[in-house]
C-alpha cells in the first residue's frame, strides 16, 4: 500500500514538473522580439517586447528579486523602505516616472551601455553582451525575460514621486 502512495506521489511530481516546462515554453513564446532583434534607437525602444503588458506587482517583485533584477542591491528605492539593503551604486529610482519615458526606460533596462556607456556597471538585461560583472551562469543568456522587462518597466511608472 505505501509503494502505491509513493508511486502516486512521484506521478504528481512528474506533472508538476510536466507543467512547469509547459510554462516556460508558453514564456518563450511571450517574447516576440528576441534580444538580438532589439533596436535601440536614440535612447529608446518603443515597442513593448512582448505582447502582454507588464504588470507592476510582477515588476515590483522583480526589481527586489536577488536572483533576477537585484535592481535594490544597485538602486535605493523609498518604495521598498522596508526591505533590507538597498545600494546606491546608482542613483536613487525614486520618482523616476517623471525623469524618463517607459520607451528611455526599456532602453536602460534592455541594454544599460547602449544609454549610459560602455563603463556602466549596470548590467544588460535583455541582451545577450551584458557586460563584464555578469555571472558566468548567464553568459549567453539574458538576465530577465522579455515580460519581466515590461514588468519592471510598468512598476518604473508607478514611481512618481
Ligand atoms: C550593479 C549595479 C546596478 C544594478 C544591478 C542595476 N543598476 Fe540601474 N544603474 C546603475 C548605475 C551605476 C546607473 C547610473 C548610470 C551610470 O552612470 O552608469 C544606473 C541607472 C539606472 C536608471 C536611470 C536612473 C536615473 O535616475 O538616471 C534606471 C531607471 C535604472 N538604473 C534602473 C535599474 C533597474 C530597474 C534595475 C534592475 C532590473 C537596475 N537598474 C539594476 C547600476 C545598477
Amino acid at each position: 500500500m505505501k509503494k502505491a502512495i509513493y508511486t502516486i506521489a512521484a506521478c504528481a511530481l512528474m506533472g508538476a514538473t510536466a507543467a512547469s516546462n509547459a510554462i516556460s515554453i508558453n514564456a518563450a513564446s511571450a517574447n516576440p522580439v528576441t534580444p538580438d532583434k532589439v533596436k535601440i534607437v536614440d535612447g529608446e525602444i518603443k515597442s513593448p517586447l512582448t505582447n502582454k503588458p507588464g504588470n507592476a506587482a510582477d515588476g515590483r517583485n522583480w526589481f527586489a528579486n536577488r536572483k533576477l533584477g537585484n535592481c535594490l542591491a544597485c538602486h535605493a528605492n523609498q518604495d521598498m523602505s522596508k526591505k533590507p539593503f538597498h545600494g546606491e551604486i546608482g542613483p536613487a529610482v525614486d520618482a523616476v516616472a517623471t525623469r524618463y519615458s517607459p520607451a528611455q526606460l526599456r532602453a536602460i533596462l534592455v541594454n544599460a551601455k547602449s544609454v549610459f556607456g560602455d563603463q556602466t556597471i549596470m548590467p544588460g538585461f535583455y541582451t545577450t553582451d551584458a557586460g563584464q560583472r555578469i555571472a558566468k551562469k548567464f553568459k549567453g543568456k539574458t538576465i530577465l525575460n522579455g515580460q519581466q522587462v515590461e514588468d519592471i518597466i510598468a512598476y518604473l511608472m508607478t514611481l512618481k514621486k
